[in-house]
């Protein structure tokens, strides 16, 4: 089925070529410009979305053997990831049951145990506690019930999702709509992890606009790569989830051969944003690559965060690991100099009040259906959470 879905993208794709039109929703959309910056506003985006929704907070090829794990700060939760002597992703609030202190510091690596920096109690990789400084002076206690809080976790397609809260009874197939599947036919699995960075950015939501945002591609990245890109963009809705592609003009070679012969990676161009906050895009620096960009709220309305992903098809030879780097660096300036300086000054000017609302066009769509179904999900009770993403992944099946 996701092949199939890849090869009616393509059609569609050059559909649009062939008769010289592009996708258009029914009507330009206005969002309130309060909304990138009201404090009210962004703490209910962080209890109703980044605290329920499944976030998208690693990679397979990063933690591939047992014993690896990740910890990271997560919307302010420390998070740590895990995984165990079976193989199985776990996925934990990284705090300790003694007296609540972080247990790992932020980063990757490998460890047998958790050992806590405070009294070194010490947790197995399942988060099981199994080791108490001093049992004897502590007294008594139901080991047990003393283990790391879990968080549920999935690995699919190479990617682990984790929900933040520990209740949560999310619908992990509603969630991802069939996505994943697509999604699997980059193989992530089996990439390489090259190298990550991190840029401070806007508004979390003013950063992840820009990522589904083709239009902007010629003007502000004229300096850069904009000029050989095109400012058209075809969205394609998994749910909550958006791939973005542009008009294609070779997909016309494909059009008279079978479609099994198809090169898949040609299929998958463009960009695939995972809501909330994942983007992902393939580049060819020093052979075939991705950006995957993790955006993250910081401590304010004002503040985000993007972690920059370089993930590669395979483990790079010394000259493409040249190209890989160069392309990297251009990929860092081209977020941090262009998309996010354009963007905090645009929330500062937004913050001014002096405007009520802000367009997305008719050739917007990508933006219009993730401001829409954030206003929808902001106002789901936690009960109606599975049937809300449910109904929207049916909204959008083929
Ligand atoms: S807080 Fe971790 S051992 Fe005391
Ligand atoms: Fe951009």
């Amino acid at each position: 089925m996701a092949h199939a879905d890849l090869i009616a993208m393509a059609r569609e794709n050059h559909a649009y070529v062939a008769s010289g039109t592009i996708q258009q929703t029914d009507d330009v959309c206005r969002v309130p410009a309060h909304l990138y910056f009201d404090r009210a506003r962004w703490d209910l985006e962080m209890k109703q979305v980044f605290r329920r929704v499944p976030l998208a907070l690693a990679l397979t090829c990063e933690m591939r053997n047992p014993g690896d794990y990740k910890a990271m700060d997560v919307a302010g939760v420390p998070v740590l990831i895990s995984r165990d002597s079976t193989g199985s992703v776990r996925a934990f609030v990284n705090m300790c049951s003694h007296r609540g202190a972080v247990l790992m510091p932020a980063g990757n690596g490998n460890a047998k145990r958790f050992t806590c920096p405070y009294h070194a109690w010490s947790y197995g990789q399942d988060g099981a506690l199994i080791g108490v400084y001093a049992p004897k002076d502590f007294g008594d206690i139901d080991r047990s019930a003393y283990g790391l809080t879990e968080l549920r976790a999935v690995e699919r397609a190479g990617i682990i999702w984790v929900v933040l809260d520990p209740r949560s009874t999310i619908d992990f197939d509603a969630f991802l709509a069939g996505y994943d599947e697509v999604l699997g036919h980059f193989g992530f699995a089996d990439w390489h992890f090259f190298e990550r960075r991190t840029v401070k950015g806007p508004n979390w939501k003013i950063a992840y606009d820009g990522y589904m945002d083709l239009y902007h591609l010629p003007i502000l990245h004229k300096n850069t790569f904009g000029p050989q890109m095109p400012n058209q963009a075809i969205y394609t809705a998994y749910g909550a989830h958006q791939r973005v592609s542009s008009p294609d003009p070779g997909l016309a070679a494909l059009m008279d051969q079978p479609e099994s012969s198809w090169p898949t990676a040609r299929l998958m161009g463009g960009v695939w944003t995972i809501f909330p906050h994942i983007s992902i895009a393939s580049f060819e620096g020093g052979g075939r690559s991705v950006m995957f960009s993790q955006l993250f709220p910081g401590d304010s309305p004002e503040e985000s965060y993007t972690v920059q992903n370089y993930v590669m098809e395979h483990a790079p030879d010394a000259a493409q690991i040249e190209a890989a780097t160069a392309q990297f660096k251009l990929l860092e300036y081209v977020v941090e100099s262009e998309d996010y300086a354009t963007g905090l000054a645009q929330q500062r000017a937004l913050k001014t009040g002096v405007r009520e609302h802000v367009l997305f066009g008719r050739n917007e769509g990508g933006g219009q259906h993730f401001h829409r179904l954030l206003d929808e999900l902001l106002v789901t009770p936690d009960d109606q959470l599975n049937d809300f993403f449910a109904r929207l992944a049916a909204s959008t099946s083929r």
